[in-house]
């Protein structure tokens, strides 16, 4: 079985799907790998360190996609819409493809991907339990994104973030407040207090304040009558325009109190809530900092705009929207390594097998044998539920 490896092709994108060791270790288990040239060069690997691995070298994508049996992506072409469109016609029917497909936010494109026959798995779909941890890429890309909004925010804020004690008087550390504190938002926590900067987390789901606490941060507890905030997979449910309204303003008074806002509020394929008000940054002592990573799916503050510094009465608001590939080293080991798992997870006897009994595959696989399998993107499409799905409801019942 040969595995594919492509140069990425979203705009600015750095990382690269597979990295050498990981595709040594492929190799061992008798795969080959067959790596685009150039393909890791935006994350600082050369081609010959792959050579050295015992991958091949391709000399383009066509190249790439005509042999490969599975060809690994960081942006397949749902998540890469308008640069990616062009691999739909490289694709063969019965091919595997495995990578990042936003199929919540574009299924349509998903329809596309079906129609070339292509066997696909999204990456974003992946089931948050247990077994399934090693694979988890959104999880590990979340990291590397709470990590670096930490910096950012701290190269913006004209004030140093520890306390500083020192002959030329007593620096006071910045205060820090972190919105949403699951995967991105503990590791914000985490970074922001190694650098010494008092941290307070707040998340609408009560389960996750331990979790803040024992970082060394306190959990911001507002007066809400929520009733369930926690949907599936640990996951926070979409609540009410009414809750969200009650929530900005029992939260003004703790954002105005902070000298950065980092906000990840996130509900899987909804929209960002808003969280923070343009009347709630004004309310921050100019100089201070709103992070929103949650840019990309319209922002958790009113004022995001995606990728652009917004300065709104001396608050700087940044809306970064691919911040892994600001680390890109670091961030294709992570994807390599999750992408290593899930394969030796469907892969048996080199050959990928479909195990539609194995929760990992059936919530994974978004089109197989010519159209979108995947329920939840068939629901969004408007399709009627396949027959194996309807057989899996009956069971449930
Ligand atoms: P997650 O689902 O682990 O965490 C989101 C948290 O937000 C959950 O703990 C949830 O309970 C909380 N939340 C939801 N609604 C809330 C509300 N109204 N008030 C307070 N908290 C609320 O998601 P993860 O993996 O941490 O990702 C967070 C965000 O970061 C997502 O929007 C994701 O798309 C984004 N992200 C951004 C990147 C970038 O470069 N900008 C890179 C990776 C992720």
């Amino acid at each position: 079985m040969i595995v594919g490896i492509c140069k990425e092709t979203f705009p600015d994108e750095r990382r690269v799907a597979l990295i050498p060791d990981v595709a040594r270790r492929l190799t061992e288990l008798g795969l080959e790998v067959l790596v685009e040239r150039g393909a890791g060069t935006g994350a600082c690997i050369s081609d010959s360190a792959y050579e050295e691995a015992g991958a091949r070298l391709a000399g383009d994508r066509t190249e790439v996609f005509g042999a490969a049996d599975v060809v690994v992506q960081v942006h397949s072409v749902g998540s890469n819409p308008e640069t990616g469109h062009s691999d739909l016609a490289l694709m063969r029917s019965g091919q595997v493809t495995i990578g990042f497909c936003d199929p919540l936010s574009s299924p349509e494109i998903a329809g596309k991907v079906g129609e070339t026959g292509v066997t696909s798995f999204a990456m974003e779909l992946l089931p948050r339990i247990t077994r399934a941890q090693s694979m988890d890429a959104l999880s590990s890309m979340a990291t590397i994104a709470g990590y670096k909004a930490v910096l950012l925010a701290a190269e913006a804020l004209p004030k140093m973030f520890p306390m500083f004690m020192t002959a030329a008087g007593t620096v006071k550390p910045a205060k820090v407040l972190v919105v949403g504190a699951g995967v991105a938002g503990l590791q914000a926590i985490a970074t922001a207090k190694r650098l010494g900067a008092v941290v307070s987390g707040y998340d609408i789901r009560s389960a996750v304040k331990e979790q803040v606490e024992s970082l060394g941060a306190k959990f911001v507890e507002v007066e809400l009558n929520a009733g369930e905030t926690e949907g599936k997979g640990g996951y926070a449910k979409a609540m009410t325009e009414e809750f969200y309204r009650e929530q900005r303003e029992l939260m003004a008074k703790v954002v105005s109190a902070n000298d950065v806002v980092i906000t990840t509020a996130a509900v899987p394929g909804k929209k960002a809530p808003l969280l923070v008000t343009t009347d709630m940054v004004k309310s921050m002592v100019p100089g201070s900092v709103v992070v929103d990573l949650a840019a990309e799916r319209g922002g958790n503050c009113e004022l995001t705009k995606p990728d652009e510094a917004v300065v709104e009465e001396g608050v700087t608001v940044l809306g970064p929207t691919n911040l892994p590939s600001t680390v890109p080293y670091h961030a294709s080991q992570m994807y390599a390594k999750n992408i290593f798992t899930l394969l030796v997870h469907l892969v048996k006897d080199g050959v990928l097998e479909l195990d539609m009994e194995d929760e990992i595959t059936r919530e994974m696989l978004l089109t197989h044998a010519g159209e979108v399998v995947q329920p939840r993107v068939r629901e969004l499409l408007g399709l009627p539920e396949t027959v194996s799905a309807t057989e899996e409801t009956a069971k449930d019942e």
